[in-house]
């Protein structure tokens, strides 16, 4: 089987790393791509054509690994075919089903988690969802429901608690070591919250604050997506991260 990747990031290169059986060849191209993107296809084992459009022509599977902004105009390149389409970028609902409008065979797909963690979590929607829970082998995938769109707003679900959440965090953690007692901050949380909730909250802290601004695009298209005066939360959120 041939799983062609549009798009050799971080998501592509750990796909490649994680899925490895002999049944499985994966081939991409470098056309107009950076030098990293080349030094990264170099490094693992793909087959590499000079065009994508080349690189899609045999595949069963094709996978849109690129950026949220570039996914329609890659399902419209190259999403006519009867190969099945799978979306990983972290698109809204209305987007993947924009996507749905001009691919055959669509799947919506979304990471849960970061790639490179040990054991990634797909989540996937749409009629042609089972066909790919074959990849169970090699990751950890759920097939949610038939209906485009419930992949990626389940996504969106999980930003709106993990991201307002984190800037809770940095508030009480600000807090905390204002009055001295961070260490103690997190003894009493680990209590109801976990051994490892300091290393985690650390970690969420430090990820947060460095990509604050991404983050704010992020909670800003999810209010514009649900429209709803009721996530008063993530509002607030969004203020405060805008001054970080
Ligand atoms: N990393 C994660 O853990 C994670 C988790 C969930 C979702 N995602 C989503 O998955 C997608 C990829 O993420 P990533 O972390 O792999 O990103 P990345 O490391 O920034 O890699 C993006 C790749 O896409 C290529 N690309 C950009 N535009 C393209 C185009 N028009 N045609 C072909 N290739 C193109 C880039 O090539 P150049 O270097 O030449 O620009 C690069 O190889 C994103 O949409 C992201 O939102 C990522």
């Amino acid at each position: 089987m041939d799983i062609a990747l549009i798009g050799f990031g971080k998501v592509s290169y750990n796909l490649v790393r994680l899925i490895k059986s002999q049944n499985i060849n994966f081939v991409t191209s470098t056309q107009n791509r950076s030098q990293n993107t080349i030094d990264l296809i170099n490094k693992s084992d793909v087959s590499v054509y000079d065009s994508f459009s080349q690189a899609i022509e045999n595949s069963d599977i094709i996978i849109s690994a690129n950026s949220p902004s570039q996914a329609i105009e890659t399902a419209e390149k190259y999403g006519n075919t009867s190969a099945l389409y799978l979306d990983l970028n972290n698109i809204s609902p209305k987007t993947a089903n924009e996507i749905n409008n001009v691919v055959e065979n669509f799947v919506d797909g979304a990471i849960i988690g970061k790639i490179d963690s040990n054991n990634p979590v797909l989540y996937l929607s749409g009629e042609n969802a089972k066909e790919l829970l074959f990849l169970n082998e090699f990751l950890n995938v759920k097939v949610i429901s038939n209906r485009i769109g419930d992949a990626s707003t389940l996504k969106l679900l999980r930003s709106i608690y993990t991201k307002s959440l984190s800037v809770l965090l940095i508030e009480s953690y600000d807090l905390a070591q204002s009055l001295g007692l961070e260490d103690e901050f997190f003894d009493v949380l680990s209590l109801t919250e976990g051994d490892d909730f300091k290393q985690k909250s650390l970690s969420r802290i430090n990820n947060t604050l460095k990509s604050s601004k991404r983050k704010s695009e992020e909670l800003e298209e999810i209010l514009q997506y649900f429209n709803s005066d009721e996530l008063k939360m993530v509002k607030t959120a969004l203020d405060k991260l805008k001054q970080f």
